[in-house]
């Protein structure tokens, strides 16, 4: 259900007690991090930034922040938003960019979908999606951040040539991320061969979560998706595409 009466469909949001200087430094720096989305109809995602920004790249369900963190660092002309219900996670991210003096930054600490849909059409370079919530129950897959839904919010953001950039270790997430993206018109899956869906597509270190998958022996698979449109109608399957 859309709207401010969706269900929300993720899990804890708050796990161990924030400690007093984590709580102090949440207090102190989230009121100029936090993203309100009713911002991001009102003006230009980049106007949003206290730096000039070219690219605007999302992250979707951030965890520790690591990886968003880490781009963020390496990309300092692109403007980064996360989002991440998980409160101890956004205050692991608040930390990260707070010591990283990180001015291309920012975050809500709620559903993605809101921040989807509030900002402009074909506002978006880039989307990660990196090890979303499984829910491996049959009963449960219908809770999978990837379905119709939002695969249609992702259409609607992404900029013509702009990627989706998907991770799981969980083989019937995978299957099922193909199967719902392969039904979309608007999406084009770029990998060529295994090589292009077994290895991590950038020189970026593993998330938290992919660490531990790692360590357990599971090896992840990457889904990348670009966006089709008028600027690119013609790129497909084999057309030259990089990170
Ligand atoms: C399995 S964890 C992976 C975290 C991180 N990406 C990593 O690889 O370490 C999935 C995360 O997605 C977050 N999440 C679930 N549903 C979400 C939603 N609708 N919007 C934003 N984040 C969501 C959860 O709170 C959780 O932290």
């Amino acid at each position: 259900m859309d709207g401010p009466h969706r269900k929300r469909l993720f899990g804890r949001r708050q796990g161990h007690r924030l400690s007093p200087r984590r709580q102090r430094q949440l207090e102190e720096h989230l009121p100029r991090l936090g993203l309100d989305p009713a911002a991001l109809s009102a003006a230009p995602p980049a106007s949003l930034f206290p730096v000039p920004v070219g690219e605007i790249h999302l992250e979707i369900g951030f965890g520790g922040g690591e990886h968003l963190a880490h781009q963020a660092t390496r990309h300092p002309g692109t403007g980064f938003i996360g989002c991440e219900p998980f409160i101890n996670g956004v205050s692991s991210l608040v930390d990260l960019i707070v010591t990283n003096r990180l001015s291309n930054v920012r975050l809500y600490d709620d559903d993605a979908a809101d921040i989807l849909d509030a900002l402009p059409p074909a506002s978006l370079d880039r989307v990660y999606l990196l090890f979303p919530d499984p829910w491996p129950k049959k009963r449960h897959n219908k809770r999978r951040f990837i379905g119709p839904e939002n695969i249609a919010r992702l259409a609607r953001v992404l900029k013509p040539g702009g990627c989706f950039i998907f991770a799981s270790d969980i083989a019937d997430y995978v299957t099922w991320t193909l199967r719902h993206m392969r039904a979309c018109p608007d999406f084009v899956w770029t990998a060529e061969g295994p090589g292009d869906w077994q290895a991590h597509p950038e020189a970026a270190p593993p998330t938290r979560y992919e660490a531990k998958t790692r360590a357990a022996g599971r090896i992840p698979a990457w889904l990348i998706y670009q966006r089709i449109g008028k600027s690119n109608e013609r790129a497909g399957k084999g057309s030259s595409f990089n990170l």
